[in-house]
């Protein structure tokens, strides 16, 4: 009676038990399998040996022979798993896998606004293949964006048909007097709707305004449109500041309107001015007048280098601030030194 465990190289399992020269069913491990379902083998007797479905073999013997001493022989056969071929990526989506093996599995996802077409995971099969070819992902398609009342789309890109992919964007145009309300630009979304389309709502304007010392091109007291445009104009000599022209805007409100500004008049009895590049006798400027944003100089006198120098001032809205450093002269002194003025001497 004797009882004996052999390990053959890990692989191999042999168990003899108290019937001499017989060999008891191996137990196999590392995905070997045999073939036949005897339970007991005699001496001599040979067992073939083979890798399990999915595993490829190696290297070693594929045959254990059964001893006279009722143990097998040892094999180091060895049973790798078999290889699917490397995924390749897909476009538009993902792939997840870790290994490439014989039962390993490859499982895929399409990007945002891409539908999948095919199996989401393929399995690396007994023979080398996968369960299924890698899916595509296709962009999930929107309608045609729809076109508000009184309004019209342009696509970003040129299509075909009647869908539209996703990600595409439309830029909404209202045709006047129409004004557009709501985001002006809708996309086609990953679930493959249209975001919210604007809408074309008609706008108008009260009757424009008047404005003090001007006029208007339209004087109609009537509702005015979006987009309408009237123009404004000074008498003269007011001078228009601002925009010539307002327009009805999208808020029923005009565009800020313009005004109108007064002349100046030079305020000095006795002085010689600068004007448009010209020296001129205050009794010879006729008329005694600066348009709005005017600029004209007075004379004033450098007392420590006895040479005169022009200071320009600017004509605001009716309102010309003469320089401090202007003195008028005396009556005496402008009528009988002229020449000793600040406007007369050397310059500085
Ligand atoms: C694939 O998906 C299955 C089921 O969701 C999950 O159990 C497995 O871990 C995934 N495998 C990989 C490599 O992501
Ligand atoms: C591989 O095995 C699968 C499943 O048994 C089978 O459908 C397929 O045709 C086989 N492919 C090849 C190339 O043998």
């Amino acid at each position: 009676m004797e009882r004996l465990f052999l390990l053959c190289s890990g692989l191999l399992v042999t168990t003899v038990t108290s019937q001499h020269n017989v060999c008891s069913r191996p137990q196999l491990s590392g995905n070997i399998e045999m073939s036949g379902i005897q339970r007991f083998s005699s001496p001599g007797e040979e067992l073939a040996l083979a890798c399990k479905e999915g595993y490829t073999p190696l290297s070693g013997p594929r045959k254990i022979v059964c001893t006279i001493n009722g143990v097998w022989t040892s094999t180091k056969l060895k049973c790798i798993p078999k290889q699917c071929p490397h995924p390749e990526l897909i476009t538009n989506g993902e792939l997840f896998y870790e290994d490439t093996v014989y039962q390993s599995a490859i499982n895929y996802t399409c990007h945002e606004g891409y539908m999948m077409t095919g199996e989401s995971s393929a399995v690396c099969q007994a023979n080398g293949t996968w369960s299924s070819p890698a899916p595509e992902c296709i962009p999930i398609p929107c309608g045609l964006a729809p076109v508000p009342l009184y309004g019209m789309v342009i696509y970003d890109k040129v299509i075909r048909g009647n869908t539209v992919n996703y990600g595409l964007k439309a830029t909404y145009i209202c045709n006047p007097p129409y004004a557009l309300f709501g985001n002006p630009v809708a996309e086609c979304t990953a679930s493959g709707t249209w975001t919210k389309t604007p809408e074309c709502q008609v706008v108008t304007c009260p009757p424009p305004e008047s404005i003090e010392r001007g006029y208007m091109s339209n004087n109609e007291k009537r509702e005015f449109f979006y987009r309408e445009r009237v123009k404004y104009g000074c008498e003269s000599p007011y001078v228009l500041e601002g925009n010539v022209e307002v327009v009805c805007q999208e808020n029923g409100k005009w565009s800020e309107k313009p005004s109108c500004k007064a002349p100046c008049s030079v305020n000095l009895q006795r002085a010689r001015i600068l004007h448009n590049g010209k020296k001129i006798w205050i009794e010879n400027f006729q008329p005694n007048r600066v348009l709005h944003l005017e600029i004209v100089s007075v004379y004033c006198m450098n007392e420590a280098r006895k040479c005169g120098y022009a200071v320009p001032t600017q004509c605001i809205d009716g309102t010309l601030n003469i320089p401090k450093c202007f003195e008028e002269p005396s009556g005496v002194e402008y009528t009988l030194k002229p020449n000793s003025l600040p406007s007369e001497i050397d310059q500085c």
